[in-house]
C-alpha cells in the first residue's frame, strides 16, 4: 500500500451467496467491528440484495457495490440491469469482468471495456478484474496476458475516467481454491499493471489508481499481501462472507 497517493480499498464479493433476509445481521455485526478510518470498505452483493444492503450499511461508512452492470444504457434487454438503475439506488461500485463472468457468461474484453464506460457515465466506480489461468502462468505469459487485458479494458478512457477506475488482479488459479499468490507474485503483477497505466496516462495518474489483489485472501495472509507497495487493497470472496474474517482483513490494512 502507499497511503500517501491512494486509498486502501477492501471490497467483499459475496458472489451468489447469502439471502436478502441475512443482510441486516451481517451489517450489524460488521458495524460493531473497529475499522481504520482511511480504509474504504465495500460490500458487493447480488442485485436483489442491493436495496437491503444500502439500507443496512447507510450509516456505517461502508459502500455498496454490484457484481455486474449492463453495457447498454436502457431498452429491450430483458434481465439486464443498467448503470443508471444502480446509481439511482445508491450503489457506489461495480465489479466488471470477474473471471467467473468471463468464463461462464462469455464476457469478452470488449464487453468489459463497454461496461466500464457505462458504469463511469453514471458515476459508478468500476472494479475491473484481470487475471491469468494456471496454464498461462506456467507457460510464462502472465505479464503479456495481464498487460493485454488491462490495455483492452482502459483504452477508451480519458485520464479523468481512469482516475475513477479501480483494477483488481485476480489470478484465476487462486480464486476460491485456497491457493494464494505469494506476496511477491501479487506485488509484481500489481506493479506491472501500474506500469501499463503509467505508459498511457503518466506517473501522476498511475500512482493514484488503487490496484487490489484477489484470490483466497484471508485473515492469515492479508497482512503480508497488503504490505506490498503496489497492492492497495483486496477483493475478497469466501472470507467476506463472515463478518469476523472480513473485519480482520480490514484490520490487516492498518499498517
Ligand atoms: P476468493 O474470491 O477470495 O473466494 O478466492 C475472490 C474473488 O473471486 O473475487
Amino acid at each position: 500500500m502507499n497511503r500517501k497517493y491512494r486509498k486502501t480499498i477492501i471490497a467483499g464479493n459475496w458472489k451468489m451467496n447469502k439471502l436478502p433476509s441475512e443482510v441486516k445481521d451481517f451489517a450489524l455485526a460488521l458495524k460493531e467491528t473497529q475499522r481504520p478510518k482511511w480504509c474504504e470498505t465495500v460490500v458487493c452483493v447480488p442485485f436483489v440484495m442491493l436495496p437491503a444492503a444500502i439500507r443496512a450499511f447507510r450509516d456505517a461508512r461502508i459502500a455498496v457495490g454490484a457484481q455486474d452492470v449492463s453495457a447498454h444504457e436502457k431498452g429491450a434487454y430483458t434481465g439486464e440491469v443498467s448503470a443508471a438503475m444502480l446509481k439511482d439506488l445508491g450503489v457506489k461500485y461495480v465489479i466488471i469482468g470477474h473471471s467467473e463472468r468471463r468464463a461462464y457468461h462469455g464476457e469478452t474484453d470488449s464487453d468489459v471495456a463497454e461496461k466500464i464506460k457505462a458504469a463511469l457515465s453514471c458515476s459508478l466506480r468500476p472494479i475491473v478484474c484481470v487475471g491469468e489461468s494456471l496454464q498461462q502462468r506456467e507457460s510464462g505469459i502472465t505479464d503479456e496476458w495481464i498487460s493485454m487485458q488491462v490495455k483492452l479494458a482502459i483504452e477508451d478512457l480519458s485520464a479523468e475516467e481512469m482516475k475513477k477506475t479501480v483494477i483488481a488482479y485476480e489470478p484465476i488459479w487462486a480464486i476460491g481454491t485456497g491457493k494464494t499468490a505469494t506476496a511477491g507474485q501479487a506485488g509484481a503483477v500489481c506493479a506491472l499493471i501500474r506500469s501499463v497505466i503509467r505508459a498511457t496516462y503518466g506517473a501522476r495518474v498511475a500512482r493514484a489508481i488503487p490496484i487490489l489483489y484477489g484470490g483466497s485472501m484471508n485473515p492469515s495472509n492479508a497482512s503480508e499481501l497488503l504490505a506490498q507497495p503496489d497492492v492497495d487493497g483486496g477483493l475478497i470472496g469466501g472470507s467476506s462472507l463472515k463478518p469476523g474474517d472480513f473485519a480482520s482483513i480490514i484490520g490487516a490494512s492498518d499498517q
